[in-house]
């Protein structure tokens, strides 16, 4: 069953208020709602003399009855079909009372109302609250939610969207809760929780003046490990108030932290569940890492109030409509609360790795998707990433004013509205008289474009010009790609290294109009041959090529005043050393070591004024899985030696300068998750790391050493994670089973230390990984768990994951069928890493597809893993 955009309809009838009655037990959950129920008056066919019958949506529902109107309805009046039920209807207008159980506990999918360490919560985004009651739920039906919970007093707390209205106890003891959201909204919004949950409270006085209450909700363990999130929050309040104009608008803003989630979080109305890996942190137990995607998920679940709920999605088509933009919003506070070029170079690193090979692989789909089997298999780096990626090329042709009165437009014309991507296209428009019809293209067509740059300079003119020519690869189902508007931002380097003057104001930055297959932009009155810096601030979703000779890459890691470029010029001086030295592996030739990427690092090692973040970046080699995505096809074992030589000759070359580097920042100060000191342990960790690779004892001493301060998991995990690497085996295992140890109480920490195993190139063996899956913390119905033990092997193990006899491939193709029983949403995503076969060298492809093959032929599948499986092997 596959979805088309093309086909669909406005909903035939609204639903103007949702009331709903939960009773909840683990087994048996009775939920009762009561819908007013009306014909859309933009649904009537002209000259239409009956009424269409009414679709609900139901999966794993027991039924015990209907009602309309008070009366209860016969059987023949509906009729149970496949994923739900169709009424007949007799009325323009109705109330539908409909009951129904369901068995929260035994719910391992974790959509709809499921059971998390004996907490009730639930997720409905997308087609999940079909799983908790009979409804239209799809998002162009919103409807205002009043819910009511009964519970035992064994769960002290039970939240649900809004404002609570009213509380009390049943006559036989239980406790009653009724909530109500007056915003409409659709059902994937609703949320519910009960539980014996603790909170922390805090408050935000918005810019008009109202007093919000801020609460954060989690297992009492966790109650030490809210103060970051709740900073974010007030952070991310006032930056959407500043930056966009958004005020909050319900009496009360909640977070809920869960152990079992299926992604990151959601944000159900004024009530937003949280993963707790994404949530939760403490200077001892939470990394710099986990400090800051903490921030930015908190703030991207908050800017999802406006972009998302008072503005939501016509459809799930739409749903870089929120997510898109979302992300954008969220990048753009979090460079404004760090370092401006760190956050851009982490974004568009995962948007190269991840996003660039969905694109090239059998589950390519533009921005805005024309069909699908399963909506869940779309919250991909495409709908998320990329989607932000083109609302950050509207941003950059437009400039910030202007964007800023097409963002009001949108948020003005479509409050309260389930919209489109064209419709937030056309408030741009309208709001600035642009005209954005090529660049409408970014949202229909999939694959990354790939531009090609020449240029040439005329001495006699003073003439300086750049020819690009753009083409995107066919993807499936796509062959046709048209040139698509994209902004190229540069700037030319004089001999000096200063930027020219591009014209008479003086600026040294444009952003070019690429809108043709093949288009040549001159300059006049430049003085002498310019070195281009292209693509400033990587200000389109593209691969750039340009003969950039080493020594013109050495100069832009030295001058480019394009902090970005700067960095991406180190990763083409890397990509190029790795390339040769994969060469050099397959020709079986002997490895010579990377001449001028050392120059170049050493420089930039040496170099005191530059942000320490940004030397680390620039050290840091692109991953295995970056470079695979580099290659045409690619030999998983060339790439690890590639990596493994180049890493181990700069330990070596740069040792002395490493060395100074980590003593001169491993000053011992009081933790704080700010950039600059975020920026400097980076560094120090990177230099760690490299120290260690040298295998030279006194390096190891650096780890030992660092490794027994324990007030910040930053530098422990640096310690450890090195140790692990380099230090002898059984020291290595007795440093892993010291700090389990330490730490089995804290489920985030766990998590880390499993990663750490699984994600090892010399300890994450198939044996060890399987291992960890008896141990008595991993869980297989937790999905963080199934991330860190088996996803943390399958896609940042590449060593053990490639391993030639195919037994990784063979392992994760077993776990997702197993894991397709209890959790499809989680299958579907854990198989991604064989989907990618058609890209590896023979016997790799051989026994990757294979993999698949057995996973297809090991029993029925659901519809994620089957959507997923079957148009990876229709790949030929
Ligand atoms: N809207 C949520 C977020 O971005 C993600 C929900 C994902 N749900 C799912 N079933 N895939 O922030
Ligand atoms: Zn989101």
């Amino acid at each position: 069953r596959t979805v088309y955009l093309k086909d669909y309809r406005a909903p035939d009838y609204l639903i103007d208020h949702t009331d709903l009655h939960f009773d909840l037990e683990p087994q048996a959950t009775l939920v009762k709602s009561r819908l007013k129920v009306r014909r859309n008056p933009e649904a009537i066919n002209a000259g239409e003399k009956t009424l269409p019958p009414l679709w609900l949506d139901g999966v794993d529902l027991e039924l015990l009855s209907i009602a309309i109107d008070g009366k209860l309805l016969p059987a023949q009046r509906y009729h149970e079909g496949e994923g739900g039920l169709t009424l007949d209807v007799e009325t323009p207008e109705f109330e539908l009372e409909v009951h129904t159980r369901i068995a929260p506990e035994a719910n391992t999918s974790l959509e709809g109302l499921y059971l998390s360490n004996g907490m009730y919560c639930t997720q409905c985004e997308a087609e999940g609250f079909r799983k908790i009651t009979y409804y239209p739920d799809r998002p162009d039906v919103m409807s205002v939610f009043t819910t009511t919970i009964v519970a035992p007093s064994k769960y002290p707390v039970l939240l649900a969207n809004g404002n609570k209205v009213d509380s009390g106890t049943t006559e036989d003891g239980r406790l009653r809760v009724t909530w109500e959201d007056p915003f409409a909204k659709p059902s994937y919004l609703f949320a519910l929780v009960a539980g014996d949950l603790q909170y922390v409270e805090d408050s935000f006085t918005t810019a008009s003046g109202r007093e919000v209450k801020l609460q954060l909700f989690t297992e009492p363990k966790n109650i030490r490990k809210c103060d970051h999130a709740m900073i974010s929050l007030k952070h991310a309040m006032r930056w959407d108030e500043e930056v966009y104009g958004r005020e909050y608008d319900l009496d009360v803003f909640m977070i809920v932290a869960v152990d079992h989630f299926n992604m990151g979080a959601m944000e159900n109305k004024g009530l937003n569940i949280f993963n707790s890996a994404c949530v939760l942190a403490s200077p001892e137990t939470a990394t710099d890492g986990a400090f800051q995607r903490i921030e930015s998920i908190v703030a991207h679940e908050y800017f999802h109030n406006w972009s998302g709920n008072r503005v939501t999605c016509r459809d799930w088509f739409q749903l870089s409509l929120k997510e898109g933009f979302t992300v954008f919003r969220d990048a753009e506070f979090s460079a404004d609360m760090n370092s401006r070029a760190v956050k851009r170079i982490e974004d568009v690193s995962l948007l190269r790795t991840a996003q660039f090979s969905e694109d090239a692989g059998p589950m390519a789909h533009p921005v805005r998707p024309d069909s699908y089997m399963e909506i869940s298999n779309f919250y991909t780096l495409t709908i998320y990433e990329k989607g932000a990626e083109v609302v950050r090329m509207i941003h950059t042709l437009l400039g910030p004013e202007a964007f800023r009165r097409g963002s009001d437009l949108y948020f003005e014309r479509h409050d309260g509205s389930a919209v489109t991507c064209e419709d937030f296209i056309c408030a741009m428009e309208d709001a600035n008289n642009a005209d954005l019809r090529q660049f409408r293209r970014w949202y229909e067509q999939a694959g990354t474009p790939v531009l090609t740059v020449t240029d040439q300079y005329d001495e006699a003119s003073a003439t300086y010009r750049l020819t690009i020519a753009q083409r995107t690869p066919a993807t499936p189902g796509q062959t046709e790609k048209p040139p698509l508007h994209i902004p190229v931002s540069i700037g030319l380097i004089g001999a000096d290294g200063r930027d020219l003057p591009l014209d008479d104001s003086g600026k040294t930055s444009t952003v070019l109009n690429l809108t043709e297959a093949e288009q040549t932009f001159t300059f006049s009155n430049i003085p002498h041959a310019p070195l281009p810096s292209l693509l400033r601030g990587f200000s389109a979703p593209v691969k750039l090529h340009y003969g950039y000779s080493e020594d013109q890459l050495l100069f832009l890691m030295q001058h480019d005043s394009d902090a970005f470029n700067r960095w991406d010029a180190s990763r083409r001086l890397a990509i190029k050393a790795l390339e040769s030295l994969q060469a050099q592996y397959r020709d079986g030739s002997e490895m010579t070591e990377p001449a001028a990427l050392i120059k170049g690092l050493s420089a930039v090692l040496e170099n005191a004024a530059l942000d320490p973040a940004l030397v680390a970046m620039m050290l840091a080699l692109p991953s295995a899985q970056e470079l695979a995505e580099e290659c045409e096809v690619v030999d998983a074992g060339a790439i690890i030696a590639a990596r493994k030589f180049a890493r181990n000759s700069l330990a070596n070359a740069l040792s002395a300068p490493l060395l100074a580097r980590y003593q001169q920042l491993d000053q011992r100060k009081p933790y704080r998750p700010v950039a600059d000191d975020i920026a400097e342990r980076s560094l120090k960790n990177t230099c760690l790391g490299y120290l260690c690779a040298t295998l030279d004892p006194s390096s190891l001493d650096l780890a030992r050493l660092q490794l027994q301060r324990d007030e910040n998991m930053t530098d422990v995990a640096a310690a450890l994670g090195a140790l692990v690497e380099y230090a002898p085996r059984e020291e290595a295992e007795k440093y892993l089973g010291a700090f389990y140890d330490q730490w089995q109480q804290d489920t985030q920490v766990v998590e880390n230390w499993f990663l750490l195993q699984s994600g090892s190139a010399s300890f994450g063996t198939l044996e060890r990984v399987r291992e960890l899956m008896q141990h008595p913390a991993f869980e297989i119905t937790n999905p963080n768990k199934v991330r860190s033990v088996i996803s943390g092997f399958a896609s940042r193990n590449f060593t053990q994951f490639h391993r030639e006899d195919g037994s990784g491939y063979r392992f994760l193709a077993e776990q997702v069928s197993v894991l397709d029983k209890l959790n499809p949403q989680i299958a579907a995503r854990l198989v991604i890493p064989l989907t990618h076969w058609k890209k590896y060298c023979d016997h790799e492809s051989a026994r990757m597809r294979a993999a698949l093959q057995g996973i297809m032929d090991a029993g029925e599948l659901s519809r994620d893993l089957y959507e997923v499986v079957s148009k990876s092997l229709a790949c030929a």
